[in-house]
């Protein structure tokens, strides 16, 4: 296969990273003693941190690579209670009660943004403005009307309309009126600024590897340990998990391109109901860039993802009057099996280990509301929508969710050691699963023809990666663990690299 990498457009990083500084934080002092250690530097891990901090705890974020460059650094930042279409979803499954929570703990959050921003003097561009989700399908319709109907009862900024800020026309919308948007490393880095100090500290480049549970709890790292009372694991996907989260979580990649138009950006953030288009606006030195997004599929299974690019691409020119493209990237979420979020005591029986994940591609607000809760139930305060988060909460509802979850992590383990090519097959710039007398590699040949290999099993459980074109990464079909080319973990909830075989060694290529 041709590398067709090169040949995409735009600059292969997020908006958000190209316009803000890297952080170069010191990486843990072992011995320490917190009030709170949070595991991972993201948007949940730094409003807890930054909440904890205001009620008096001594916190501790540790991150395993850079803060906010993992799933924070790549979102599209829309920060609404508009989630597609959920509501009717929550009223039908969990009740109108529950449903309100949600609706409740999204607007809530919404709002501690905006005192964050404003009580902080955050220059992030942060601006209040509407969310739609549209369809131009009349077979959509009654969807779009029932979400209306549902939020409306629950009190939530809601209103069909016909009449959108889009350059075409669209059969119907859901409209939530005062959300927001902003730059979310601009936020974050700010929020960051304010945390070291009086016995808090942020450490990076410091992977954790195990949390004792225990009073007080014990963290390991590469770095040595950390003792704290209480831990949050906010890492994403909990790290390194195997029974607790895998079998009940969905990870999901979906791309997005940063173009400029020759014509003004419209404001407003869109999604349509399959969640295949997503846009909005950004404000940047080089004048506003439309955000334009979709083509999601499950983590490691998404096939030809340059073409996914390049599908978004058409689109975006189909409907826009597009100049250029100057960015594009990819993003990963974590899915639940009833689409709330798993936030709150780690098992049924933690008193001090705390998780917040499955976001379900809403991770500003939900996130935001996740720090919330768990700073209420650190401190000891009773919290609104604590109950609704549990990630030990039965739903039996999420069963089928839960089979298919399982059938489909087990045919990966059988399906994907099919190989896929000799090493003679592999052409600069490609990697594919191959088949050799001494084993099956997952093997890169990079432009200058020097080979990697790599065992193609993945650290967490075993299944085999699968190569992601457009990313140059190796990606895991089962729970969406990444690996460079060189093996170095990515993304978990693997903590181990994939292991380096040396091919030239055995004869293996030539
Ligand atoms: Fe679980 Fe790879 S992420 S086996």
């Amino acid at each position: 296969m041709p590398d067709t990498y090169q040949a995409l457009p735009g600059q292969p990083t997020s908006l958000w990273l190209a316009t803000t500084p890297t952080t170069d934080l010191p990486t843990l002092q072992a011995g320490l003693t917190v009030d709170v250690a949070i595991v991972g530097g993201g948007i949940a891990g730094l409003t807890a941190a930054t909440l904890l901090k205001a009620q008096g705890k001594r916190v501790a974020v540790l991150e395993a690579d850079r803060i906010v460059e993992g799933v924070t650094g790549y979102t599209t930042a829309k920060v609404t209670s508009l989630h597609t279409l959920i509501y009717d979803y929550l009223i039908d499954h969990f009740g109108e009660e529950k449903a309100r929570a949600y609706g409740n703990a999204n607007q809530t959050a919404i709002e501690l943004i905006a005192s964050l921003v404003k009580d902080k003097a955050i220059d992030c561009d942060f601006i209040r403005t509407e969310a739609y989700t549209y369809t131009d399908a009349e077979s959509d319709l009654d969807k779009i009307r029932a979400e209306v109907k549902a939020a409306l009862k629950l009190d939530l900024p809601a209103a069909f309309v016909q009449e959108t800020p889009l350059p075409f026309p669209v059969k119907g919308a859901i409209r939530f009126s005062n959300q927001a948007q902003f730059h979310p490393r601009k936020y974050l880095l700010a929020l960051a600024r304010d945390i070291p100090g009086d016995g808090c500290y942020i450490f990076e480049r410091t992977t954790v590897t195990d949390v004792a549970e225990g009073d007080p709890c014990v963290v390991t790292t590469e770095h040595g340990k950390l003792s704290a009372h209480a831990v949050i694991i906010a890492s994403h996907y909990p790290f390194n998990d195997k029974t607790l989260f895998a079998p009940r979580l969905t990870p999901h990649r979906s791309y997005v391109l940063a173009v400029q138009l020759n014509e003004p950006v419209m404001r407003g953030m869109f999604i349509t109901p399959d969640s295949a288009h997503t846009m909005r606006s950004q404000p940047t030195a080089e004048g506003d860039l439309l955000l334009v997004g979709g083509e999601g599929h499950k983590a490691g299974q998404g096939g030809d993802t340059v073409a996914r690019y390049q599908r978004i691409e058409a689109w975006a020119r189909e409907n826009f009057k597009v100049q250029t493209v100057k960015y594009r990237w990819s993003t990963q979420d974590n899915g639940t099996l009833d689409r709330v979020p798993y936030v709150g005591r780690y098992t049924p029986i933690s008193h001090n280990v705390y998780v917040a994940t499955g976001f379900g591609g809403w991770g500003m607000t939900n996130s935001t509301a996740a720090a919330m809760i768990l700073c209420d139930l650190i401190v000891g305060r009773e919290n609104p929508w604590a109950e609704l988060y549990d990630p030990n909460r039965v739903n039996l509802t999420s069963v089928p969710e839960l089979v298919k979850q399982g059938v489909d992590v087990a045919k990966h383990f059988v399906v994907d050691r099919l190989p896929e090519a000799t090493p003679a097959e592999l052409e600069p710039g490609d990697g594919k699963i191959v088949r050799t007398d001494a084993g099956d590699f997952a093997m890169y040949k990079a432009e200058d023809g020097a080979i990697t290999a790599l065992s193609p099993a993945c650290t967490h459980m075993g299944c085999f990666v699968q190569w992601n074109p457009a990313e140059k990464s190796w990606d895991c079909p089962c729970h969406g663990s990444r690996f460079a080319t060189d093996g170095r973990v990515i993304q978990g909830p693997a903590i181990k690299d994939l292991e380096q075989i040396d091919v030239n060694q055995q004869g293996v290529v030539e």
